[in-house]
Parts: C-alpha cells; sequence; structure tokens
C-alpha cells in the first residue's frame, strides 16, 4: 500500500453497472482510485471496464447476486483475496418495484429485503476486517427519500429502505469511537436504468453525477468529520 500523504484510494461499489453506482465508480476513477464493483450482467460489468480503462486506477468486476447470502459471502472472500484493505465501501445495489403492501405480489417483500437490506448488511459485516484497515475508513448506504416518507405506490420497497435507514444509523453508532465514518444518502428521483422510458423533462430527476459528487464530497472532509445523512432532492422536488 502508498504511504505518501494522499494514497490511492480502494473503493467498492456494488452494483456499479448502472446508474448511481456507475456514476460513482466513474466519479472516484476519476480520482485515481481503484474501483472494484459487481453486479448481475457480466456484460455491463464488461461496458464498465473498457470505459475506465483510461483511468490510472485497478477496475476489478464480479458478477454476483447479492440478493443471496452465500454469494454475498462468497464474493467478500474474493475480495479478500485481492485487496487488504477497503477505504470506501458503497452500498448502492438496490431494486424498485412500485406497488402497495396490500396488492404487491407474494415474497415481494423478501425480494426486496434481501436486495436492499441484508445485501448491505452481510456484505459490510463480512468486510469489517479490511474496513478496519483502511485509510480513513467509509461507509456509504444507498437509502433514499423513501426511507423518511411513505408514498403511493411504495410498498415493500419503502419498507426495505426504511430498514436500510436504520441499518445505517446503527452503524453510525457502532463505528464512532472505531474511526470509521458512515453516511447515508436518501436520493429523491434521479435518472438512472430505473427511470428508463419515464417520458418526463429532463430536468425533473437529478443526474447520477449529483450523487457521486455527494459521495466524494463527504469523503474528502477530515476525518473528524462524519455527514451522517444526506438528503437532496431534485430542484422541483417529489415526483
Ligand atoms: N434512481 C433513483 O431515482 C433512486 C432514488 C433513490 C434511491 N435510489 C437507490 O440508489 C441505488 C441505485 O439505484 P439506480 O436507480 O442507480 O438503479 P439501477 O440503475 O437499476 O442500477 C442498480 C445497480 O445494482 C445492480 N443490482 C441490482 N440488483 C442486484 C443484485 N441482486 N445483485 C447485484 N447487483 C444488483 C444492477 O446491476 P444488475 O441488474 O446487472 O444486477 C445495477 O448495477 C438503489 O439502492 C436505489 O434504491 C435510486
Amino acid at each position: 500500500m502508498t504511504t505518501n500523504n494522499n494514497p490511492i484510494k480502494y473503493v467498492l461499489v456494488t452494483g456499479g453497472s448502472k446508474g448511481i453506482g456507475k456514476a460513482i465508480c466513474t466519479r472516484l476513477a476519476r480520482e485515481d482510485c481503484h474501483i472494484l464493483t459487481c453486479s448481475r450482467h457480466s456484460e455491463d460489468l464488461q461496458v464498465l471496464k473498457e470505459e475506465l480503462s483510461e483511468y490510472s486506477g485497478q477496475i476489478l468486476t464480479y458478477q454476483v447476486d447479492l440478493s443471496e447470502k452465500k454469494q454475498v459471502k462468497k464474493f467478500a472472500g474474493e475480495v479478500s483475496k485481492v485487496w487488504d484493505q477497503i477505504d470506501i465501501l458503497v452500498n448502492n445495489t438496490g431494486t424498485f418495484q412500485p406497488g402497495s403492501i396490500l396488492d404487491e405480489a407474494e415474497g415481494r417483500l423478501e425480494h426486496m429485503m434481501d436486495t436492499n437490506l441484508y445485501s448491505a448488511y452481510h456484505l459490510t459485516r463480512a468486510l469489517m476486517p479490511l474496513i478496519r484497515k483502511g485509510n480513513k475508513p467509509h461507509i456509504f448506504n444507498m437509502c433514499s427519500v423513501a426511507s423518511q416518507i411513505a408514498y403511493p405506490n411504495g410498498g415493500s420497497y419503502s419498507i426495505s429502505k426504511f430498514a436500510l435507514l436504520g441499518f445505517s444509523k446503527v452503524l453510525r453508532e457502532e463505528l464512532k469511537n472505531q474511526g470509521v465514518r458512515v453516511t447515508a444518502i436518501l436520493p429523491g428521483a434521479t435518472w438512472s436504468d430505473s427511470w428508463k422510458g419515464a417520458d418526463l423533462p429532463k430536468d425533473r430527476l437529478m443526474e447520477a453525477q449529483d450523487i457521486a459528487h455527494l459521495v466524494w464530497s463527504a469523503y474528502e472532509l477530515s476525518a473528524t468529520a462524519d455527514v451522517e445523512e444526506i438528503t437532496v432532492r431534485p430542484q422541483l422536488g417529489d415526483l
């Protein structure tokens, strides 16, 4: 590992092949960080790898379904084989399916919790030894404005995002005295694959790069400052 004043950062972003995760990988690759990411589809990961190949850091990608605990643990094991520290972990993977609690399909809550909460819970626990060895280690959890307010058609997605914010708050308390910063990011509507085909003016939603910029800005603060929560909405408000 580099030992100068500005060592290269080791950054793991889950779900980095699209949308907000991809914007974060790109932003941090531009800062010459090493990037490790994962998703379920290897073709998208290959595209990402090619797009980021102009930057100086490593770009490592893994095909993993983080909704399955076994795969999460195996993935953490693979990460430990290639890196012995993580400076920034972004628990970004998530999936959104609209619906209402009373009408949505059986199993929807389980699927949302597996993908949006348990993925972050199991991965963070498994990677903690590497995070503890990081330089100014920082964990980001990609929550949502749906972590704070219920809204029509939020259904089980909203429940899982409330839970992820709870996870983030508890982790913050537990790591306060251990030199590990924890930030919950709560974005409103942001252009990404989840909004593909939406017939809305471009300026009605935020750009994924805006969220990536917030991640880097929060990380850049001194180690004595922890941005606990960032809520960010489109200028025109929620949809
Ligand atoms: N966009 C918004 O308006 C918005 C607002 C608030 C919060 N968020 C949150 O921000 C995060 C990113 O959202 P996004 O809109 O950028 O989504 P997106 O464009 O759909 O990208 C999601 C990423 O996660 C990966 N992924 C999904 N399920 C996975 C699984 N089971 N295992 C591994 N990887 C998986 C996807 O790749 P594969 O499909 O190939 O697996 C992709 O790389 C999510 O947690 C979302 O809830 C988004």
